[in-house]
């Protein structure tokens, strides 16, 4: 390699990554266009160290792309309903294999913040930052949530509790699919009925959908209504994803507007 390439290099890593390719599987590439692959000496040709290691389907027999997607959801409820604390929800997530997600992800990220909060806020999934670390809203997202809090006299180390309504990666920051947000859901679902907030915040479109029903997060954010937490009824509303404000800048002002009221539901000073 000359230097000349070298950038080149490290713009072709940085996108690999970005694309969610994290791991390398072989040292000499391979161009699998020209070279002939019969179907029975593939296997063959896998570096030794790669020959025992199962797809992450097969290894997971419940994974989603191995089964039907309401056998997952089913063990998914039923695992979530018998979690009678935060933690003991967190060690099923661990256990559970019914999501594909996690066999890409580095770490579970479950949640950050302060399970006695009044406040807990549901973002989407993890992204880069919050795979390595294991805890949500880490990156610049993160950094311009805990600003928007803090203007409203807010931290997550005392008054909110943060999750995402899924707890692994989805590989270089999709989307998540329907699919795997119905297999996540009872978890989340349960998880918000454990930490037992007094208002539910869902930030951004995925989560807002998943948690409220609702679609279009600009035509919905902002607007107040009822979650019913399996054991009470508590105030819930949706607001602009930070990641979303951070290349829309001029959104912000609708996320102000939203925050004041979160500030003033708090404060008993206005019924939402
Ligand atoms: N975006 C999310 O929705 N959640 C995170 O944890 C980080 C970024």
């Amino acid at each position: 390699m000359t230097l000349d390439a070298a950038p080149d290099l490290a713009e072709l890593i940085a996108w690999y990554a970005e694309m969610g390719v994290t791991e390398a599987l072989d040292e000499t590439p391979h161009n699998h266009f020209t070279e002939p692959q019969p179907a029975q000496s593939r296997a063959a040709q896998r570096p030794a160290s790669l020959k025992a290691v199962p797809s992450p389907a097969a290894a997971r027999p419940n994974a989603a792309a191995g089964t039907a997607p309401d056998e997952a959801t089913l063990s998914a409820r039923a695992l979530a309903r018998e979690a009678r604390t935060l933690d003991e929800l967190k060690e099923a997530l661990s256990r559970f294999e019914g999501c594909a997600l996690k066999a890409t992800a580095k770490n579970l990220v479950f949640c950050d913040g302060n399970p006695e909060g009044r406040v807990m806020m549901v973002g989407e999934a993890p992204g880069a930052d919050e795979d390595r670390i294991g805890l949500p809203f880490v990156g610049r997202s993160g950094q311009l949530l805990d600003r928007m809090l803090a203007a409203i006299g807010l931290n997550r180390k005392e008054h909110v509790y943060i999750a995402n309504l899924l707890p692994w990666r989805p590989p270089g920051n999709r989307t998540p699919t329907p699919q795997e947000v119905a297999i996540c859901l009872p978890f989340i679902q349960r998880q918000i009925e454990l930490a037992d907030p007094d208002i539910l915040v869902c930030i951004g479109g995925p989560s807002a959908q998943g948690l409220l029903g609702l679609s279009g997060i600009l035509a919905s954010r902002g607007k107040w209504m009822d979650y019913e937490t399996g054991t009470r009824r508590i105030r819930a509303v949706a607001t602009l994803h930070p990641a979303y404000l951070l290349r829309q800048p001029l959104q912000k002002r609708l996320a102000w507007r939203d925050l004041r009221a979160l500030k003033a539901a708090l404060e008993g000073s206005a019924t939402p």
